[in-house]
């Protein structure tokens, strides 16, 4: 039995099957990290072979330079585990929302004909190398059908999570000047029916989208413009179930995907075809050690990184059965993902804290009737897993077999590079573990850095912005030094702690906001004059946001409160709603006019305010505070 505070070991059954056992492979990798990924790239398919393993020209690097690749070869018909063994695997398990609809299974061979047709369709419509596609598609498999479609022939792929709202689906198009989107009538959430071709309808308007694909799901109705909407059945129908890959370098761009920055806009990472290839498969082969009856089930939502690397191009490169599933775990019964995990024989299971603080609270009766047999190795990702949470998840769930890997990454990095190996060891709740062999992490002043030759799978920039890539990433220390923004510390053994951001950050159910947008979202409200958004620590989604608005209007709080509210899921989307509202009539501010955040911060967690002399308004403070009382 596992006490607080202890290291844990995986059982020598676990052990014995694992593709990585023994702690002498950090030491090989650690003596020549560029041949090491270099022994590692070799194994996977590339139409040919690279002049170069590692290009660096501070801040940027390269991989594989002139290596010739393409990821869906690798997952298809040169997939390494030979096409001839997966081709009537199941490589997808979708399961839908609604408990009476059906599941549906799709074999590597019938996933690979539907992603051709769909290249076809694609191609007939004009796209090429290089252009890029939008996707807005909720949870269902034509999500991995897209993706892949455009990898398939060298289109660069930007998929917007489907909760987002028309606006940050436009900024997002704008940036990209994505000419395609693809998108769904609509998708159901918790027994609702989202009309997400509204949200598109909108959302492509003042963009360059020339044609809309739209996926039939819910059925609802919805408005076309037969100008630029084709349904997506009417484009493949008679579209070919074969097409070439495309021969792509290795440095070519595979896909944009949005993350939010430290100020106000979303930034689109920028990775490509080779690094992330190699990176993908090797990452999920040995931290979720990958064998080949293995049914994975990642619940990341194909709109974030996880999504991508994890639910669909880690696993399908492996040659396993990944499961995506459309709705909320715990709908329309707290106990339905842990019904997914028995029903599909769910041997890993990799999510948030963010749902096992959730399962957790519903607590222990609730799952109490399951012996969840089939599962071999438990996963989490996004943000620091408390100790409460990792014990629960490992003895509720995982039942003190499973070893827990707590995955460290971002969008940036593209895949995990910092995690205990499953195989290996130890795991100690809170820890997130050893960098990934081959990776160097150092911790300079409390901050977690990343070293040269940083790793494959690595972003290469931020679209269209050099500049913000340099300040975001590479102007605090030294210009080879990539700069986390996550706090750290190591212990003895050299095990990582994640303990934070630095930068204003709030990680909200694992996912990425920062107070910035938050802000400029607000601050659009022609009433409004300004506003301060803090994030404070909660019970479930690890960081909740709380802003505090300025109105010296006529309306009524509760009015404003509502329009605010309207405001944010306008601007950004629900996920973006803050746990609370307060309005005030001004911040807290220096006298060069810089809000203190950190003051509203301390009152809400209830701290010691210290010195409050460097204030232009003091006053404001005790006023602030009487209104957080009410
Ligand atoms: C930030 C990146 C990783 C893909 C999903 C999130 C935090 C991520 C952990 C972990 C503690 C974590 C960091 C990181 N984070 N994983 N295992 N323990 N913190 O990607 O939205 O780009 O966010 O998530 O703060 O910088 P992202």
């Amino acid at each position: 039995m596992i006490k607080e505070g202890e290291l844990y070991f995986p059982t020598k059954e676990f052990q014995k099957k694992a593709w990585v056992k023994n702690a002498k492979i950090y030491k090989e990798a650690e003596k020549d990290p560029v041949k090491f990924w270099e022994n590692l790239a070799a194994q996977l398919f590339w139409f040919e072979k690279w002049e170069k393993p590692f290009v660096h020209q501070p801040p940027y690097f390269q991989w594989f330079v002139n290596g010739k690749i393409n990821i869906t070869s690798n997952i298809f018909e040169k997939n390494l585990q030979g096409w001839e063994n997966i081709k009537n695997k199941a490589a997808l398990i979708w399961e839908p929302e609604p408990i009476e609809q059906s599941v549906k299974i799709l074999t590597y061979e019938e996933l690979f004909k539907k992603v051709c047709c769909l290249a076809n369709g694609l191609k007939k419509l004009g796209v090429k190398k290089g252009d890029r596609v939008g996707i807005y598609l909720p949870m269902i498999s034509e999500a991995i059908i897209s993706i892949l479609a455009c990898a398939r022939i060298g289109v660069v792929h930007a998929v917007v999570f489907s909760a987002f709202s028309s606006a940050a689906l436009k900024a997002r198009l704008v940036t990209n000047e994505a000419k395609i989107l693809i998108t769904a009538d609509g998708y159901y959430r918790r027994g609702q029916i989202v009309n997400l071709k509204q949200n598109a309808d909108e959302g492509i308007k003042e963009t360059k989208i020339e044609k809309v694909i739209v996926v039939k799901r819910a059925e609802n109705e919805i408005n076309w413009n037969s100008e630029k909407d084709v349904w997506y059945e009417d484009l493949i129908r008679n579209e070919s179930e074969q097409c070439e890959a495309k021969i792509m370098d290795s440095e070519d761009l595979l896909f944009l995907l949005a993350t939010s920055g430290s100020t106000g806009s979303p930034k689109q990472v920028m990775h490509t075809c080779g690094g992330y290839t190699i990176q993908t498969y090797w990452t999920g082969k040995w931290i979720f050690d990958f064998h080949k009856n293995d049914i994975f089930w990642c619940t990341s939502d194909p709109g974030w990184v996880t999504g991508h690397t994890y639910t669909i191009y880690s696993p399908l490169l492996n040659g396993i059965t990944t499961l995506m599933f459309e709705g909320a775990p715990d709908w329309p019964e707290p106990d339905r993902w842990a019904q997914i995990i028995e029903k599909h024989k769910i041997t890993i299971f990799y999510t948030a804290p963010t749902a096992i603080r959730m399962f957790e609270k519903y607590g222990a009766d609730v799952i109490k009737k399951y012996k969840f047999a089939t599962l071999r190795l438990l996963g989490s990702v996004g943000e620091p897993i408390d100790e409460s949470a990792w014990l629960w998840y490992f003895r509720e769930v995982g039942k003190e077999r499973c070893p827990i890997v707590d995955t460290w990454w971002q969008t940036e990095t593209g895949g995990i590079l910092i995690t205990s190996l499953p195989g290996i060891g130890p795991f100690k709740p809170a820890f997130t573990g050893l960098p990934f062999p081959g990776v160097k992490i150092d911790i300079l002043e409390n901050n977690l850095v990343i070293l040269p030759p940083f790793s494959p799978g690595m972003f290469r920039g931020i679209y269209k912005n050099p500049q913000k890539y340099l300040e975001t990433y590479w102007s605090q220390t030294k210009k080879n030094v990539y700069f986390t923004s996550d706090v750290a510390h190591k212990n003895e053994q050299g095990l990582i702690r994640i303990i934070g951001r630095v930068d204003d950050v709030i990680k909200v159910a694992g996912h990425r906001l920062t107070t910035g947008e938050l802000e400029a979202a607000i601050n659009l409200h022609s009433e409004i004059i300004e506003s301060a958004a803090i994030g404070i620590p909660d019970e479930i989604k690890g960081e909740a946001p709380v802003v505090f608005v300025v109105y010296r209007g006529e309306k009524t709080h509760d009015e404003i409160k509502k329009e605010v509210i309207a405001q944010i899921k306008k601007e950004i989307g629900p996920i973006a709603l803050p746990k609370e509202i307060y309005i005030i009539k001004d911040l807290p501010k220096t006298r060069s006019g810089k809000i203190m955040r950190r003051i509203l911060k301390k009152l809400l967690v209830k701290e010691e305010l210290g010195d409050l002399s460097t204030l232009r308004n003091p006053e404001i403070v005790e006023e602030i505070r009487k209104i957080i009382k009410l």
